[in-house]
């Protein structure tokens, strides 16, 4: 089937069946544009628990879907590519309890610490951090987030991004040191300790593309991701989640010319003659890309037979402590 008969034999699905098609904004645009819900991770985490279906059929990446089941496990979710985020898999609850031991090994006992985990991560390690009194943050509610949590006095354990955690103490003011990389003093001394994952994606953008499109169109504006190094945040104008890029963008006046450093499909459906993607390569991530009309197609099907396929599952004692983290955060943003 064509692109276009694909889509109306989905929506046709769709009016059948009690589902709700939510896209996160690096899915590929033919899937974006069939989605009832579109938005960036904070997003599409509250809207997805709203809704009055019996089913979500989520496209995005498997930390996703799962962080609608944790918070509405009446529901059923179902993703149409079990696709993951590469950072999420960089931590489990065993290298979890190995970056609180590494802390204690550095001198910080384990009651003066509170973790935070960015959203993406798996369940099990948002239950950790639920049950440490901790809580989750998306990239654009980090700072509000890391902010209440310093109410408590204790040293921040910041898992897994790296980048996000070091570019919010920046932000902050606030010292930052990473495990695995800095020394038992500097991790003693910093308000903010990061475990060492990374978005292969983001790390993507250099300096060096900053400066080649500050030379190649002078007074160009530079948006980037908080997933990028800080050494590129630091040198760019904005610094924001995908749905506070979009903003920024759309706030320009119409001649001035931004490069955006996030994600190809993002950037791309808000590319006119003035902005750019902010490299040379092409920046997809892999797995968001791996969703296609046909998964769409066939997942609803299989609903529609009474045999679906890749529906979410958290076990009850896992989903209780992730959904306290995850709680957490929708009270600290007052959402
Ligand atoms: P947002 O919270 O900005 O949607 O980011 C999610 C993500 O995976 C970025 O790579
Ligand atoms: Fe994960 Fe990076 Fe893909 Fe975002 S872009 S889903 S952080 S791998």
């Amino acid at each position: 089937m064509d692109i276009k008969t694909l889509q109306e034999e989905i929506a046709a699905l769709k009016e059948r069946l009690s589902v709700t098609i939510v896209a996160h904004y690096y899915q590929k645009d033919e899937v974006f544009e069939i989605a009832d819900i579109t938005g960036d991770s904070l997003e599409l985490a509250k809207r997805a628990k709203e809704t009055d279906s019996e089913w979500i059929l989520f496209c995005g990446v498997g930390f996703m879907g799962q962080s609608v089941k944790i918070i509405a496990p009446e529901k059923r979710v179902a993703m149409p590519k079990i696709a993951c985020c590469a950072m999420a898999r960089m931590i489990d609850s065993t290298y979890f309890d190995e970056a609180v031991e590494a802390m204690e090994n550095a001198g910080v006992a384990k009651e003066d610490i509170l973790p935070i985990t960015y959203i993406n991560s798996g369940a099990e390690v948002k239950a950790k951090v639920g049950k440490m009194g901790g809580a989750v943050c998306t990239s654009s509610s980090a700072v509000t987030i890391i902010k209440k949590a310093r109410e408590s006095g204790k040293k921040i354990l910041f898992v897994p991004d790296r980048c996000l955690g070091q570019n919010v103490a920046r932000q902050m003011g606030l010292k930052s040191a990473v495990i695995g990389i800095d020394d038992e003093k500097a991790i003693k001394e910093a308000d903010i300790v990061c475990y060492n994952g990374f978005c292969s994606v983001h790390q993507l953008f250099s300096v060096k593309d900053v400066e080649f499109f500050r030379k190649r169109f002078p007074g160009i504006k530079i948006a980037v991701h908080p997933e990028c190094d800080p050494s590129v945040c630091e040198v760019a104008d904005f610094v924001g989640s995908t749905s506070q890029i979009i903003k920024y963008v759309q706030s320009l006046p119409p001649e001035q010319k931004v490069a955006v450093g996030t994600e190809y499909n993002l950037v791309h459906r808000l590319r006119d003659k003035n902005t750019y993607v902010l490299s040379a390569t092409k920046p997809e991530c892999p797995t968001m890309n791996e969703t296609t009309l046909e998964d769409v197609y066939n997942t609803l099907k299989e609903i529609e037979k009474g045999s679906p396929v890749n529906e979410i599952h958290v076990d009850e004692e896992t989903r209780k402590w992730a959904k306290v983290a995850l709680e957490r955060m929708f009270e600290y943003v007052g959402a």
